[in-house]
């Protein structure tokens, strides 16, 4: 799968996700030789570079963060296909010279009319950067000529990064925003975790064997618990987070996408309707659990070690505010409620500056309704559980209780490994290298759509009004896994919370 010749227009390309991922990302498609000859990408913003600053700055980028070995002649001839527009999103004159520095790429580089415009951009400059594109004629091709590549209708496309609202009322409002300029299937909405083997293998482990179905649900399946934990504290992203907080960070996107992929029904086919029916479905029967004191926790990370190091806590974080009542932790319970999930609860939980970073879905089964041993002998048995372990050491457990080697009959909690490293020779393509390519090839089957982002503020916007009517949240010491009251919130329910 190699993407048609096209250009890729990048705003807001000086900021951090572009040197550290969108950047590295393109130079690894090429050195994979996944983009086509005729490629071209624009760098927009403020700054004032020549087309060879802004290429050195691509270069930097590449050598830090690419995760291919450098190969001269792959650069030089990316390179060759690199500009600069400068200007501010009012700009109108900006906005004329990046038409015409499309058109010029179109005869130079042979791109075809083909454009994908990437908004690496603070949610705010949507409307102006919208309103320009389309005013300069930039979102619909203009009329029916061929382009060079097979005598195809030419393309426009955007890409969009979260967050996609703040709430349900916004997100709609950003999402009619959008589509008043690009129509929805030219519209690719990034949720990085799409981009993940892992995660993509959810679909493989789940539909492509006879194992696992059979058990997939409310009559096996006793609770799953969905964990995002990363160590990171949040130094330096005041400006995006403060007043975000965990939930709307990353449970309305990514832990979203994960239920979703885990508790979907078997879509018909992959063909991307397909399975965003199918995600839509699920996203639709999911809801809060209540009352939500109970079903719910958060928490704002304290001071704290995280191994040897001594970590300031957020309040403070430079930038944050020394009252931000922004969570840095967020836990809640959701059910499902379709026949195969009635009753199971979902339990999902992230935070910063937690003991470790991990992210796995845990699939843990109820007890054996019988067991024909000792109680003394089943004391060290615990729960059977399947676990994709998303990231980092990328696999899967399944835990289950096996004959501890003796005399005796005891038996204890052993687990079954698959691991990526050792299973596969293939190396993994980075999240981002996977989602500039589909964008380009125009494959919209790992970016959500606007339903399921609306139906995943539904879900949780009755927790976010309760939240910020609560005032501070629970303080909870770096380095630990959070706050008591997530603790509590399994305890209440005879469970408790994994410890990856
Ligand atoms: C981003 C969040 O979407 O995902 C960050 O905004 C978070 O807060 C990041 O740190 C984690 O991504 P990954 O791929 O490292 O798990």
């Amino acid at each position: 799968r190699i993407a048609g010749p096209c250009s890729m227009v990048i705003f807001g390309v000086t900021g951090d996700l572009s040197r550290k991922k969108l950047m590295p990302a393109i130079y690894d498609l090429a050195n994979r030789g996944l983009l086509p000859p005729g490629f071209a990408l624009v760098g927009f913003a403020r700054r004032d570079y020549a087309n060879e600053d802004f290429a050195e700055v691509v270069l930097d980028a590449v050598r830090a963060h690419a995760r291919t070995p450098f190969r001269q002649e792959v650069w030089d001839h990316l390179a060759e296909g690199i500009r600069f527009v400068q200007g501010t999103f009012d700009d109108d004159a900006a906005f004329a010279t990046l038409a015409d520095t499309l058109a010029k790429l179109d005869q130079e580089r042979g791109t075809g009319g083909n454009h994908a415009f990437y908004l690496s951009i603070p949610p705010n400059s949507f409307p102006v950067v919208l309103d320009q594109l389309s005013r300069h004629g930039l979102a619909k091709p203009n009329g029916p000529q061929k382009n060079a590549n097979g005598g195809q209708e030419p393309w426009r496309r955007v890409v969009i990064e979260k967050p996609f609202g703040h709430d349900l009322t916004s997100a709609r409002e950003l999402n009619a925003l959008v589509n008043r300029v690009f129509p929805e299937e030219t519209v690719f909405r990034i949720d990085h975790y799409l981009g993940k083997e892992t995660v993509q293998n959810v679909l493989a482990l789940r539909f492509a064997n006879q194992l696992f179905d059979p058990i997939w649900n409310a009559n096996y399946v006793d609770h799953v618990q969905i964990t995002m934990a990363e160590d990171i504290g949040l130094g330096g992203r005041a400006g995006y987070y403060d007043g975000i907080g965990a939930a709307r960070d990353v449970i309305q996107n990514h832990l979203l996408q994960l239920l979703a992929l885990t508790a979907m029904e078997e879509p018909i086919s992959f063909h991307p309707t397909q399975l965003q029916l199918e995600k839509i479905k699920v996203l639709s029967a999911t809801k809060l659990v209540e009352p939500l004191d109970e079903t719910t926790a958060r928490g704002q990370y304290a001071e704290g070690w995280q191994g040897s190091d001594h970590v300031v806590g957020l309040l403070e974080e430079e930038g944050f505010d020394p009252n931000s009542t922004t969570e840095t932790y967020a836990a809640i319970t959701l059910e499902v409620d379709t026949r195969r999930w009635a009753g199971v609860p979902f339990y999902l939980r992230t935070g910063k500056r937690l003991g470790r970073r991990v992210t796995e879905i845990a699939v843990v089964f109820k007890r054996a309704p019988h067991l024909p041993f000792d109680q003394t002998m089943t004391e060290e048995l615990g729960q059977n559980a399947l676990v994709i372990r998303v990231q980092p050491d990328e696999g899967i457990t399944m835990r289950f209780g096996s004959k501890v080697p003796g005399t005796g009959m005891d038996v204890r909690d052993v687990n079954m490994d698959f691991s990526y490293g050792e299973a596969f020779t293939e190396s993994s393509p980075e999240a981002y290298e996977r989602l500039i390519l589909d964008v380009l090839l125009g494959e919209p089957s790992l970016f959500p759509v606007n339903a399921e982002v609306e139906l995943s503020w539904r879900i949780l916007d009755p927790v976010l009004d309760r939240w910020a009517a609560d005032g501070k949240p629970e303080q909870y010491e770096s380095g630990t896994w959070g706050p008591a009251s997530a603790d509590e919130m399994l305890a209440r329910t005879g469970r408790e919370w994994r410890r990856p």
